[in-house]
């Protein structure tokens, strides 16, 4: 029998639901908030105030666009955390009412288990090959930068972790240091396509083992920048395309290079991407690249499922559904950590 999955997602500032019939994508409806712009970041109270407004039309389009009505949903999967609390509240209590309405199963997601779930998605009508047990996932999101040894759906070992920022905080800051808007890791991949990626250099961490760093370089960017800005005060503005070229470049390099170990070091042949920053375009190209070096199997999320939407926690929704593993209706949310 098929399974109807409701998803919702509502983290940080994108309130998102989705529907799937079993791992088939029928709807993923995402509303961002344009609120934060003017601030140059995510300000949390008033990431839950438009949670709060976006949340029942989301949900409304959602179950419209997957042609199905509500009463045929087999259960709602939420994200627990990590995220901002205030923001996960909205979506959990919503959950929580809506389940014990139609008095359907309520399943509780992590949100970085979900963004490695976004693999297995697939669109109604399409046929590809999915990722093989045991397979390496390279997680780069605004909070979060790990590597992965997937086993199966509930059995992951985390292999190298950031030891400070992470690779999307690091393309926002950098960006913020330039005065680009936010988000900056979409605007750095923009401007960056006509820039040249070897016009600067930036200092790059030496830490060995699997782990990464971020923090050394963002200070060199800050540097660089002070000094050639106190030389010529339209420095960013006349090399912006290079700058962001060059940022990226750096912040792909070093994610490249732990992966490669982490290949070379697992014997993995199978390599899958997941969070917003799998959405750039040097790293998509840079990870194509390295599976075709060491012919791998490579995997990497539609560009819509790469940052946050709620079709991922439906998809982790629905591994938890077919095992049981429902939440209650206590279920609170966690700020940090993960619960995968
Ligand atoms: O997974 P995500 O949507 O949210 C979190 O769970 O954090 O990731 C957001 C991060 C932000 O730091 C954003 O700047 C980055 O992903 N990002 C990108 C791109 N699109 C999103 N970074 C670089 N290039 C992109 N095209
Ligand atoms: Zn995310």
């Amino acid at each position: 029998m098929d399974v109807y999955i409701l998803g919702i997602e509502s983290s940080c500032d994108d309130t998102s639901a989705a529907v799937l019939r079993n791992n088939v994508m029928l709807s993923n409806v995402i509303a961002g908030q344009k609120v934060h712009e003017q601030f140059g970041g995510v300000v949390p109270e008033l990431a839950s105030r438009a949670h709060q407004q976006n949340i029942i039309p989301v949900v409304e389009t959602a179950i419209r666009n997957a042609n199905i009505d509500k009463k045929q949903l087999s259960g709602v999967a939420f994200t627990r955390g990590p995220g901002l609390l205030g923001s996960l509240m909205v979506g959990i209590s919503f959950a929580k009412s809506f389940a014990w309405a139609l008095n359907i199963p309520l399943i509780e997601v992590d949100h970085m288990h979900a963004h490695i779930m976004a693999n297995f998605l697939f669109e109604p009508g399409e046929d590809r090959k999915l990722p093989e047990y045991p397979f390496l996932c390279l997680i780069v999101s605004g909070g979060h930068t790990q590597l992965a040894v997937v086993n199966d759906a509930f059995n992951m070992e985390i292999i190298g972790s950031t030891i400070d920022d992470a690779a999307g905080e690091t393309f926002d800051k950098a960006a913020k240091i330039m005065s680009l808007p936010y988000p900056g890791g979409p605007m750095i991949d923009k401007l960056g396509k006509v820039g040249n990626p070897d016009a600067f250099s930036f200092a790059k961490p030496r830490i060995s083992g699997l782990n990464f760093s971020f923090s050394g370089l963002k200070t060199s960017i800050l540097y660089f920048l002070r000094d050639e800005l106190k030389k010529d005060e339209k420095f960013i503005e006349a090399h912006t395309a290079d700058l962001c070229a060059s940022i990226q470049k750096t912040i792909v390099d070093i994610l490249v290079e732990k992966t490669e170990k982490a290949i070379l070091q697992t014997g993995i042949r199978t390599l899958a991407l997941a969070g917003g920053v799998s959405a750039n375009s040097a790293l998509r190209s840079a990870m194509q690249q390295l599976a075709g070096k060491h012919n791998l199997d490579l995997h990497i999320p539609k560009m819509s499922l790469t940052t946050d939407n709620a079709a991922m926690i439906a998809m982790s929704g629905y591994f938890k559904f077919q095992k049981g593993l429902f939440a209650d209706l206590s279920a609170a949310p966690y700020a940090t950590g993960s619960k995968r």
